[in-house]
Order: structure tokens, then sequence, then C-alpha cells
């Protein structure tokens, strides 16, 4: 990572770097007393395209490409990634971990997160389940503990199930005690099930996905109330997956599918007014998200190495105050 003051650090929710500032931000909570706070940038890399999944984006990642797109995410003024053991099963993970063992595992000041999955032939949730997955996790990145494991995509089973004495969440706390994971967070997407799982006070960061965005608010409560309760609070895919990126004309997909007639339309006319004002949509798009005071960082997917370059450059290209309303006004 190279220092960027344009790009600072900052303190992501009840996670963290500095036990001293731990101990004290966090007596209040009372039940987390071996908490570390982690510092990571507004801008988080998102991994799952370098998983090359061709099914969820419609196109493929070679590995060299992928391995060059990490590199310059090492060497970017972001100093914090993303990725899951199912992106790719595991091919994601598997290509992080090659360029660790170039770097001598996790660069100092980078925090590298992943998520705990089910088993993606047979569905299997179990805890048993999430520390199969924990360790093969741990295998291909090469390292001996984890910063951050989210609980990922819990809606594949049940609140009760996934809270069940022995079962998937138990496993992840249990792992974080025998320090094989210092932070349990959760991550999914529907949104009354993620506030459930963050009002069960077990989780210490929450990732909502494609339901904060230009064109989509769902992920309001979740976020207003994951924030006051001071967990760090990570919204990913502000691109919807890529068309507020590539265009609706390029791109023209949401959340993983064919947008919609209505999608489309409304993302044009986006575009048009962005166009007005000289502002690149995507940079609109990513600054959307940026500006919300409830959020510690956003998760940008990307699996190009220009495109570290090209996220400075829209994180910062100047956007009127008059764009706004305009936007919010398109529906
Ligand atoms: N349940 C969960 O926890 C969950 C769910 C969804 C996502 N996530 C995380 O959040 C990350 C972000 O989500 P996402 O990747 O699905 O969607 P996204 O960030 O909204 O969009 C990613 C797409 O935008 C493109 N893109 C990025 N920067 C660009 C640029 N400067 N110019 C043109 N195109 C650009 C990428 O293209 P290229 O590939 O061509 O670079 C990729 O196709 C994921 O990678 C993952 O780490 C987590």
């Amino acid at each position: 990572m190279s220092y960027d003051p344009r790009f600072p650090l900052r303190t992501f929710g009840l996670t963290g770097l500095s036990v001293t500032s731990i101990c004290i931000g966090c007596a209040p909570l009372g039940d987390m007393p071996e908490t570390f706070k982690y510092s990571v940038t507004e801008i988080c890399i998102g991994c799952a395209p370098l998983g090359d999944m061709p099914e969820t984006f419609k196109y493929s990642v070679t590995e060299p490409q992928a391995l060059e797109t990490v590199r310059a995410a090492l060497a970017s003024p972001f100093n914090f990634l993303d990725t899951a053991a199912s992106y790719g099963d595991g091919e994601s993970e598997r290509r992080i971990g090659l360029v660790l063992k170039e770097t001598g595992g996790v660069p100092a000041g980078v925090v590298l997160d992943t998520k705990a999955d089910r088993d993606p032939y047979s569905g299997d949730f179990s805890g048993e389940q999430m520390r199969k997955s924990v360790e093969r996790s741990l295998r291909l990145l090469g390292l001996d503990r984890l910063a951050l494991v989210y609980l990922h995509d819990p809606e594949n089973t049940t609140f009760e199930a996934a809270m069940a004495k022995g079962g998937p969440v138990e496993v992840l706390l249990d792992m974080k005690q025998q320090g094989l994971i210092e932070h349990v967070g959760v991550a999914g997407g529907p949104i009354d099930l993620m506030i459930r799982f963050v009002e069960t006070g077990a989780f210490e960061a929450v990732i909502t996905h494609n339901r904060y965005t230009l064109i989509e608010r769902s992920a309001d409560p979740l976020l207003t109330m994951a924030a006051e309760r001071g967990l760090g609070v990570a919204n990913a895919a502000p691109y919807g997956s890529g068309i507020l990126a590539k265009g609706p004309d390029n791109y023209p997909r949401y959340m993983y599918g064919q947008a919609s007639p209505a999608q489309i339309d409304r993302v044009r006319r986006m575009q048009t007014a962005c166009q007005r004002h000289g502002v690149p949509l995507a940079a609109a798009a990513l600054q959307f998200s940026l500006r919300d005071p409830r959020l510690h960082t956003t998760i940008v997917g990307m699996s190009k190495p220009q495109r570290l370059a090209e996220t400075e450059a829209l994180a910062t290209h100047p956007i009127p105050d008059a764009l706004w309303p305009e936007l919010e006004a398109i529906k």
C-alpha cells in the first residue's frame, strides 16, 4: 500500500488495528475485550471478479490478469481487499494467495477479509461446513490467521439454523476464540434478515450489496442501525455489479442478471444528466456511496490492473452539487 493523503485511513467500526484505542472505544460494549481496531480506506477492492465467474459477470478473467490486478491493488492507495470462499469456488482466494506468496504474506497495513461459505454442491450450511470453509481459506491464502471473516449469504439457510447451538455463527465465534479469526462479520442480501443478524450483537462488521446505489436504496435502514451500533459498515457493488460503471449499453446487467427495461432507461437518463455536467456516470455512482457518512468503506469489484488508477480518478472527480438533486429526481 502506498499512502495517499486523498485516501486517509479510517477505523473500521468495531474491528481495528490499535489495541489501546479499542480498549477505550469498546469498553461500553463490554463483551469484546480482545478486539483490535483496523484502519481501512474508504474504498475496498472487491475480488469477486478475480475468481473467474463467467456465470455471474458474463466474462472470464485469466489467472495472469487476476494476479496483475492483485499486485496493482497492493501497490494502490487502498488498503482493504474483500474476497470469499465461494468466489470461483476458492479461485479468487487461490489467486490472491499466489500474490501473497510473492509478498511474504499480507503486507503491513493491508486488511484482507474473506467469507465463510456453504458447500457449493450440497448446499450444506452447517457449523462443520463453516469450519471447513475457513480452513480452506487459510490454506488457499497461505495464512495462519484471518483478520475478518464474514458469515456469507445466510439467506441460504434459516436465521434459526444459523444461530443454533453448534451452528455456523457459533463455529465462527469459536474460531475467533481460538485465534484463527480476529473478527466476525455478516454479509448478505435480504435487508430484513441482515438487520436480524446485526441485532444479535454477534457481529462486528456488515456488508450489504447492490442495495444502496444510484438506483436502489433498500439497504437504508440497515445502514442506519449498523452505523448506530458501531459496526464496520461496507457497501458492496456501488455499480450494481457493472451497469453504473460500464454504462447501460455496454453492460445492461444489474445484480448479476439482465437489467429490466425500466432500470436501463433510468440509468440512461442518469448518464445523460452526468454528461451535461461533465461527470462520468461511474464517478457519480461511486461518490454516491463514498459521501454517505454511515459507510466506512465501499467495495468496488474489478479485474484489471488499470481499474485502480481509474477508481482513484473516479473517487476524486469533481461533482457539482447541482448534479445530486438532478439524479435524485430521475425515477
Ligand atoms: N454477499 C456479499 O458479501 C457480496 C455480494 C456482492 C459483492 N460483494 C463484494 O463486493 C464487490 C463489489 O461487487 P461487484 O464486483 O459484484 O460489483 P460492482 O463493484 O458494482 O461492479 C463491478 C464491475 O464494475 C466494473 N468496474 C469497476 N471499475 C470500473 C471502471 N473504472 N470502469 C469500468 N468498469 C469498472 C468491473 O469490471 P472489470 O471486471 O472489467 O474490472 C466489474 O464488472 C465484489 O467484488 C465482492 O468483493 C460481496
